[in-house]
């Protein structure tokens, strides 16, 4: 089973800003706008603890993460260069009335 959870407007993910939304449990989310579509992943870089969302600058398809440069592609969260190896988790996003909502397991 799985869960629809709204975020936010779709109009406040601006193009190339990086927002942070935090689900229920309190994990945190970095939502980016590609053109149209409008991606999340985790907020957390799988290298440290920095906060993509608040050291991370959008360049094209990828997030780059100020504390060490690593990179990640944030349509599939695949680490694109070093010293990030591990994938980010990314999360299905599906704009509902104009809200931002994330598909999610539920228990
Ligand atoms: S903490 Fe992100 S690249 Fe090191």
């Amino acid at each position: 089973m799985t869960a629809l959870l709204r975020l936010c407007p779709a109009d406040d993910v601006w193009a190339g800003a990086i927002l942070q939304a935090t689900l229920p449990d309190g994990r945190k989310l970095a939502l980016y706008r590609l053109d149209d579509a409008i991606y999340a992943t985790d907020d957390t870089c799988t290298h440290g603890a920095a906060s993509l969302s608040e050291d991370g600058t959008l360049d094209g398809c990828q997030v780059e993460c100020a504390w060490h440069n690593g990179r990640f592609d944030v349509r599939t969260g695949q680490a694109c260069a070093m010293p990030c190896e591990a994938p980010l988790k990314t999360w299905p996003v599906q704009i509902v009335d104009g809200q931002v909502c994330v598909v999610v397991p539920e228990d």
